[in-house]
C-alpha cells in the first residue's frame, strides 16, 4: 500500500547513495546510524584517550583525543605492519583533500608506511606539547569501528580507505603510556568527523548534500569510567535520559581565520573549535574583565575555544584570570569559607571544611558563560569547577594560560582555552553543518553521567 510519492523517495534515497559512493573513500555495504569510540582518562596524564582498531590484519591503535586536531595522525615509524595501507600519491584526489603542497618524490632505502615514493605529506601535530614532525606522509588504511543507534551497541563496520597522516615515534613523547597517535576531530575536510561522515554519509535530513557532519563528546569525570564519543546525528541515550536535538541549549561555532596549529600556512583557518564568549558570571553578577580579548581579531588572537588537549584544565589570559579569582574568593568568603595556600598549578584553594557535597559537586559559587545568540548559559557547578588537590582543600579549577605560549608568555593566543575539566559530565554537540555548538550542562543536574551509554553488546 505504497502511496506513490513514496517512490519519488525510493528513486531520492537510491540517487544521495550514488553521490555518496562517488566520494573517492569508503564504499561500505552496511550503513550504520551513527559510530562509537569509547573515551577513557589516562590518570596520571589526564589526557582524554581512545581507541580504533586499523590495518591489516587489524590492531587496537590507542590515540590522544584531540578535539582541534586537523586529522588522525599515527606513528607509522615502529611497529605499523599492514597489508591494506596506501600511501596518498601526490597529485591524487587525497592530497587536494587535505590541501598538502609537499611531494616526497624518492623515501629511500626501502618503502614502508610512512616512507614511500611520489607521496603528500602533512606535518603532525602532538597538541599536547606543541611538537611537530616534518614529513608525515599523508596515507590510508583500513578503520573498524562500532556501530550504534544511539542507544545500544550495534554491527562493528569496516571503513576501507580511511584517510590518516604517518606521525614519527619522537611525536609520541608526552603522550599517555600506550598511546600510539591523536584522534583528531577538528574543523576541516580531513578530521575524523568528516571522513566517518564522508564514509557513510549520515543523513541529518533528507537534502542532497546536506552529509550531516555532527559528532557528539562526552567525557566522564572518572578514570574508571568510559566516556564516550559518537559520529553522526542520532539521539543519544544516557542511561535513563534520551538527548536529541531539542534538549541542547546552541551558541555558533566561530570560525578563527587564522590558523592556531603551531605549523600554519597562510590564509588556513584554525581547525579548532571557538564559541563566542560574551561575558563571565559568578553567581549570576558579571566580572570585570577586558572584553577586547573575548574576540578574535585580524591575527586571530583572541576568543574562547574549547580543547581537550592544551590543559586538561581551563587556561586563561592573566587578565582574565586574575579577574575570575578575585570574584571568586571574594564570594566565598562572604560566604565564610578560608581561603588557603596555593596548590600548582591552581591559586585559589579554599579549606573545604564546611563545603558541603551536592548532586552536582561541592555547593560552590555557580561560574556561567554567557555565550553568543544563546538564550541560556553555560553553568559551571562545583564539579566542574573545583578540584580537591587533597583532603580538606579544594582549588578553583582554572589555570593562568599567561605561562605558556607563542610570544613571551603574557599574551596567549587564544583567551580562554577551555578545558576538559570543565566539560566533563556534559554532552557536547558539534554540528559543523550548521557550525553550532549544542551543550547540555551538566549531566549531573539530570541525574546521568557520560559513563552512562551503553556499550555493552549481547552478541
Ligand atoms: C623510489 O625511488 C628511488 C629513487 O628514484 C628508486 O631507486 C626506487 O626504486 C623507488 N622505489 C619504489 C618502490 O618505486
Ligand atoms: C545495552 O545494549 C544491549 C545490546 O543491544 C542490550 O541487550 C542491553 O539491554 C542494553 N543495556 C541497557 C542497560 O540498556
Ligand atoms: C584590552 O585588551 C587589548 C588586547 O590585548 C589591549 O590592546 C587593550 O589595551 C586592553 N584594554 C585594557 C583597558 O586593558
Ligand atoms: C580547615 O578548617 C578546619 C576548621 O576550622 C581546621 O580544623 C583545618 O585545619 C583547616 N584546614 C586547612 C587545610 O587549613
Amino acid at each position: 500500500m505504497a502511496p506513490p510519492a513514496n517512490n519519488l523517495l525510493i528513486s531520492c534515497i537510491l540517487f544521495c547513495c550514488l553521490i555518496a559512493v562517488s566520494e573517492a573513500e569508503a564504499q561500505p555495504s552496511f550503513r550504520p546510524k551513527a559510530l562509537i569510540l569509547p573515551v577513557t582518562k589516562d590518570p596520571s596524564t589526564l589526557q582524554y584517550l581512545t581507541q580504533i582498531n586499523q590495518r591489516t590484519p587489524l590492531v587496537p591503535v590507542k590515540l590522544a583525543l584531540d578535539l582541534g586536531g586537523q586529522y588522525l595522525w599515527v606513528d607509522c615509524e615502529q611497529g605499523y605492519v599492514s597489508s591494506s595501507y596506501k600511501p596518498a600519491p601526490c597529485g591524487s584526489a587525497q592530497c587536494s583533500l587535505a590541501n598538502s603542497k609537499s611531494c616526497t618524490i624518492a623515501c629511500l632505502p626501502s618503502p614502508r608506511p610512512g616512507c614511500n615514493n611520489n607521496t603528500c605529506g602533512l606535518m603532525p601535530e602532538n597538541t599536547v606539547v606543541t611538537r611537530t614532525s616534518p614529513s608525515g606522509q599523508f596515507g590510508q588504511d583500513v578503520v573498524s569501528i562500532q556501530s550504534t543507534d544511539g542507544s545500544n551497541p550495534g554491527k562493528i563496520v569496516k571503513v576501507p580507505n580511511f584517510l590518516f597522516t604517518c606521525g614519527a615515534t619522537f611525536l609520541l613523547d608526552g603522550l599517555a603510556k600506550g598511546v600510539k597517535g591523536m584522534a583528531g576531530l577538528g574543523r576541516n575536510k580531513i578530521s575524523m568527523p568528516s571522513r566517518f561522515s564522508a564514509a557513510f554519509s549520515f543523513h541529518r535530513k533528507f537534502a542532497f548534500s546536506n552529509v550531516a557532519k555532527n559528532f557528539a563528546l562526552c567525557l566522564s569525570s572518572s578514570p574508571n569510567n568510559n566516556g564516550v564519543l559518537i559520529f553522526g546525528d542520532v539521539s543519544y541515550k544516557f542511561f535513563p535520559n534520551i538527548y536529541s536535538s531539542d534538549s541542547f541549549t546552541f551558541t555558533p561555532l566561530i570560525l578563527n581565520p587564522v590558523s592556531t596549529s603551531s605549523i600554519h600556512r597562510d590564509g588556513e583557518p584554525s581547525a579548532d573549535y571557538f564559541i563566542g564568549v560574551k561575558s563571565i558570571k559568578i553567581d549570576d553578577k558579571a566580572i570585570p574583565l577586558n572584553k577586547t580579548l573575548l574576540s578574535i581579531n585580524k591575527q586571530g588572537y583572541g576568543g574562547t575555544k574549547i580543547s581537550t588537549t592544551y590543559f586538561p584544565y581551563t587556561a586563561m589570559h592573566t587578565s582574565i584570570y586574575d579577574s575570575l579569582i578575585k570574584e571568586f574568593t571574594k564570594r566565598m568568603q562572604s560566604q565564610g569559607v578560608k581561603r588557603v595556600e596555593s596548590v600548582a598549578p591552581f591559586e585559589a584553594c579554599f579549606n573545604s571544611t564546611g563545603i558541603f557535597g551536592t548532586r552536582v559537586g561541592p555547593s560552590v559559587p555557580v561560574i556561567s558563560l554567557a555565550l553568543k545568540d544563546s538564550k541560556v548559559d553555560w553553568n559551571m557547578f562545583g564539579s566542574n569547577s573545583m578540584v580537591e588537590v587533597k583532603k580538606g582543600v579544594m582549588c578553583l579549577g582554572f589555570v593562568d594560560g599567561g605561562w605558556r605560549f607563542v610570544d613571551g608568555g603574557v599574551n596567549p593566543r587564544t583567551a580562554i582555552v577551555i578545558g576538559g575539566h570543565q566539560v566533563e559530565d556534559n554532552l557536547l554537540q558539534f554540528d559543523l553543518a550548521a557550525s553550532r555548538l549544542g551543550f547540555s550542562s551538566s549531566l549531573l543536574s539530570r541525574q546521568t553521567t557520560c559513563s552512562n551509554f551503553n556499550f555493552t553488546s549481547t552478541a
